[in-house]
């Protein structure tokens, strides 16, 4: 039986291609490392979009289009921060994101685009005791982000980063969206089943975990034998590994390159690449005959820690990237007019005398 359903097309799309034995990813007909720190999130989404949307304009004006959201957002969700800033933040930007209208329309897709990039930064201040900065509908959507974190360097490796992650084939968030819009339902019900699946440690739940792992091998001082031990113990080392790659993770260096613009982080960098070597070391002699490479949850932990993200947040801005993605999908599949009911094969008990 085939659970995690290796190897099963369950979708025609124009939207990405995840090359796993080239190690390429291409979205919207360009590879990645034609979009990676030269077109904007924006750009990129605009891209995505195109001929998903009725009335969609041109690049420019959807730019402009979504910075409106983000301030429309802001002022729609304002009276929500407070309460859902005592849950844990990537399940409180889930729950103000539910509220929003389920629509199929542009301005439906645009404001859920918008809602991760003003709702992350807000819930961070909050829950750190300071005010919530409001949205600037001129700036650049990642410039916009880090505006409102209150901090003013790392726009460009932000932009980087969401750009690096805005689609990724039929990942498991990405199906779980198209699953939702394959019944019809809107755009919000499918975007809270990509949360729902993205959130997860084996998805996108890992870059949390990568600190920490650097922290303690940090702190202990010894990289060999923290990996030893973590191996000898079951664990899987978190930033490693990929169902579909069987080469490196063409984004963890997209990741790589966009973390150069930052200064001072020369010595984590240099730090995490020998961690990084030990461990690919330690899962080769483990695994010759399983390629286990680095992934993009590898550089984007180191990233996200640059741009001053903490990083329980992590899933969130990755979200808020991949959001595009999963809107671009969602109206794909629900253009199709299909509904996704695969089958099961039941191999439970027959009770022959119901009593
Ligand atoms: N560390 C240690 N061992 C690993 C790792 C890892 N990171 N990844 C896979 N393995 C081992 C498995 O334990 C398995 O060993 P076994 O055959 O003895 O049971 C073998 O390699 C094959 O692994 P699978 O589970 O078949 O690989 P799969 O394709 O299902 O897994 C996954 C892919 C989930 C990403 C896995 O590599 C993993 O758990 N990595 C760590 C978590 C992570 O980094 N997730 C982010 C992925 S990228 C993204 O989603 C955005």
């Amino acid at each position: 039986m085939n659970n995690g359903l290796e190897d099963v097309v369950a979708a025609e799309t124009v939207l990405s291609d995840v090359r796993g034995a080239e190690g390429q990813l291409i979205i919207g007909g360009y590879p990645l490392v034609a979009l990676a720190g030269r077109w904007t999130f924006e750009q990129t989404a605009h891209l995505l979009f195109t001929g998903f949307f009725d009335d969609l304009p041109d690049a420019a004006e959807f730019t402009a289009r979504l910075g409106a959201a983000r301030v429309n957002v802001f002022e729609q969700t304002r009276a929500l921060l407070g309460p859902i800033s005592k849950l844990p933040t990537y399940d409180g930007m889930r729950a103000a994101m539910a509220m929003l209208p389920d629509g199929t329309a542009l301005p439906d897709a645009l404001r859920l685009v918008a809602a991760p990039a003003v709702l992350l930064p807000a819930l961070i201040r909050l829950q750190a005791g300071d005010e919530p900065i409001e949205p600037s509908s001129n700036a650049g959507h990642a410039a916009d982000v880090i505006r409102m974190l209150g901090r003013s360097d790392g726009a460009e490796a932000l932009d980087t980063y969401l750009v690096t992650v805005s689609d990724h084939g039929l990942n498991a968030s990405t199906f779980a969206a198209r699953v939702v819009a394959s019944t019809q339902a809107g755009l919000t019900s499918s975007v809270l089943a990509g949360l729902g699946a993205l959130k997860g440690p084996l998805h996108g739940g890992a870059p949390g975990p990568v600190i920490d792992m650097l922290d303690a091998i940090a702190e202990e001082g010894d990289s060999v034998g923290w990996i030893e031990r973590a191996l000898n113990e079951g664990e899987r080392l978190m930033g490693f590994g990929h169902r579909i790659y069987r080469m490196r993770d063409p984004r963890a260096d997209a990741l790589k390159a966009g973390l150069r613009s930052f200064r001072d982080v020369d010595a984590r960098l240099r730090f995490a690449e020998g961690v990084e070597q030990v461990a690919l070391e330690a899962l080769h002699r483990r695994k010759p005959d399983r390629v286990l490479e680095t992934n993009v949850e590898f550089y984007t932990a180191l990233l996200l820690e640059a741009a001053g993200f903490p990083k329980h947040v992590f899933t969130g801005v990755f979200a808020m990237g991949r959001i595009a993605g999963w809107l671009a999908h969602a109206r794909e599949q629900a253009l199709t007019g299909r509904l996704i009911r695969p089958a099961s094969r039941y191999v439970g008990p027959v009770t022959k005398d119901a009593a």
